[in-house]
């Protein structure tokens, strides 16, 4: 008995040191003790926490956030795009709201087909066509009005500011810029502010946004959506080939959304429901892998990265045939979400060989999306949080570029399905729930999420990346959770995606281990790490054990924590 009590207690120090080392190693981002927010750039983050320190709360930080993004962050940031933003308020309230854009009235199922019924290349990708009606403007005036504290002025007049005094070119967006420039040649008629040879440490001044945003000042939402701006804008969208209607915007309305809840282990987890596949492709895979140790499979090794590849690739044949705007199409959702179903989908998993693709049912609709979206996390010093992800779709959108109101404009009318594919062995067409309709939000794998542990708030999570997005928040929560990682480790941490089609998983390049990788394709996934030299920037805050905050920005991009 003795012997046995003293092997408990060096079993007990054995485990607490090892954990206490890994502790002590850890290497941790940003910490503060009250409040922070993490975006894509210092300039947002410091107006977001400006209006923290300046006593607004984590819905007026947001607000302040989101619009210093459109101004300091025009690659993904914006006012001419949508987004997604989940909330768990300090009293543990939870909410979500829809700002997704919408078809235009005028658009039909086949208006990306040629009269052959093939995709007709790039319309839904570049220019006018390719425009959703935005909801940024919206969704941040619905914030503020339904959450907010502080005076709408208080918070729009740095933005106005920054956009005024401009912002500093990075060596990143240097990069970007350049890149893209033979593209904004293409679809703008005229030459547009992004079009000069810009370097880095100059400065980009935005002063037609600055009066874009002013308007908002004097006429709230309907400065954008109504008047002097939706009419400038109806008429530069038409004139450039595109549909979208001043009724359009005056019509355009964001949803309040029950968020997706639920368990994996001890931790509750709060993220977007429908028209965001991200939720439901969250919770499924987290069900699906629930049942197995990672823990003790140990982080991104063989066992681990098989089985939530195989997970990933059945939650990704769901998605692309049940899924797309939930006030258009019926979502078994209660099925989708049920033990009994996810248990039942992982059933067929073998150890000792990958699943094949064309062996899982639903769906025949590849996810071909765009990687460029922006997320910012805040937490305020009253405990409330937010998640919040927004976009343009592809960088800079469509590329068209509104000179005279200083903006671009989406194409997420790309993340529809231009073409829903050919019957599936029930006889049902796949990705038909995604199809072009009037007034319809296109299905998005945005997941803005909120993680809880015991009843109480522990991380603000979220990701651009397109497919990957779900799939970078999974890995960031399990990389904390199972793994024992700091934020900002599970932030830098190599990341994989698998998502059913194409029948690959996609690496980060020369950061996976040889062998593992090896023993993968022996079993017979097939690897891709050409096509993906970044999975996600991932930005998040983990409220650590003595409360204060930590703070992971990712550094694939330009992205900063800032607090206090
Ligand atoms: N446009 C990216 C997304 O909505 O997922």
């Amino acid at each position: 008995m003795k012997k046995f009590l003293a092997c408990t207690i060096i079993a007990f120090l054995l485990v607490n040191c090892k954990k206490a080392v890994k502790e002590d190693t850890q290497q941790r981002g940003v910490i503060t003790k009250s409040a922070m927010v993490v975006s894509a750039r210092e300039e947002a983050s410091k107006i977001g926490t400006d209006i923290l320190k300046k006593g607004g709360n984590a819905f007026d930080a947001m607000v302040a956030t989101e619009l210093a993004l459109a101004v300091s962050f025009p690659f993904a940031g914006n006012i001419g795009g949508g987004g997604f933003m989940v909330y768990r308020k300090a009293n543990g309230e939870l909410g979500s709201i829809d700002y997704r854009e919408k078809a235009p009235l005028s658009a039909s199922k086949d208006m990306f087909l040629d009269e052959s019924g093939n995709v007709i290349p790039n319309k839904s990708t570049l220019g006018a066509m390719a425009i959703g009606v935005p909801g940024t403007v919206a969704g941040v005036f619905a914030v503020h009005e339904k959450l907010g504290s502080l005076p709408i002025e208080t918070i729009l007049e740095p933005v106005i500011a920054l956009a005024y005094k401009g912002v500093v070119v990075t060596k990143k967006q240097e990069e970007r810029i350049q890149y893209y420039q033979s593209y904004f040649n293409k679809v703008n008629k005229d030459s547009i502010v992004f079009n000069k040879p810009w370097k880095e440490n100059d400065t980009i001044k935005y002063p037609a946004l600055a009066r874009t945003l002013e308007r908002l000042l004097t006429h709230g939402k309907d400065g954008f959506y109504k008047g002097e701006v939706a009419r400038v804008l109806a008429k530069f969208i038409q004139e450039n080939g595109g549909i979208i209607t001043e009724e359009d915007f005056a019509k355009y309305e964001v949803k309040w959304r029950n968020p997706i809840v639920f368990e994996y282990d001890d931790l509750k987890i709060i993220s977007m429901a429908p028209p965001s596949s991200g939720g439901v492709c969250l919770a499924q895979i987290m069900k699906m892998i629930e049942p197995f140790d990672l823990h003790e499979f140990g982080h991104n090794t063989l066992k681990t990265i098989q089985v939530i590849t195989e997970a990933e690739r059945r939650a990704y044949a769901d998605r692309s045939y049940y899924l797309g705007d939930p006030d258009f199409i019926k979502i078994p959702l209660d099925t989708l979400l049920s033990h009994t179903y996810v248990t039942k989908r992982m059933r067929d998993f073998e150890e000792n060989k990958a699943t094949r693709s064309s062996d899982v049912s639903h769906g025949n609709i590849q996810i071909i999306e765009s990687d460029e979206t922006t997320h910012y996390s805040i937490i305020d010093q009253f405990g409330n949080a937010i998640s919040a992800t927004t976009t343009l779709n592809g960088a800079y959108g469509s590329k068209l570029y509104c000179s005279e109101l200083g903006f671009f404009l989406n194409n997420e009318m790309d993340d529809f399905s231009s073409k829903p594919g050919v019957p599936n062995m029930f006889g049902v067409t796949g990705g038909e729930a995604n199809s072009i309709a009037p007034e319809k939000r296109m299905l998005s794998s945005m997941t803005p999420t909120i993680v809880e542990k015991n009843g109480k708030l522990l991380m603000s999570v979220g990701t651009p990346g397109g497919s990957t997005i779900i799939t970078s928040v999974l890995q960031t929560i399990l990389n904390v959770h199972e793994f024992n990682m700091s934020m900002q480790e599970a932030v830098n941490a190599p990341r994989f995606h698998h998502q059913w089609l194409p029948d690959e998983i996609r690496m980060e390049p020369n950061l996976f281990n040889a062998t593992t990788i090896k023993n993968l394709q022996n079993l017979g996934y097939s690897i891709n790490e050409k096509d993906s030299p970044v999975i996600g920037k991932v930005d998040g805050i983990l409220v650590l054990k003595d409360k204060s905050l930590e703070g992971g920005a990712d550094y694939r991009g330009d992205d900063t924590a800032v607090g206090f």
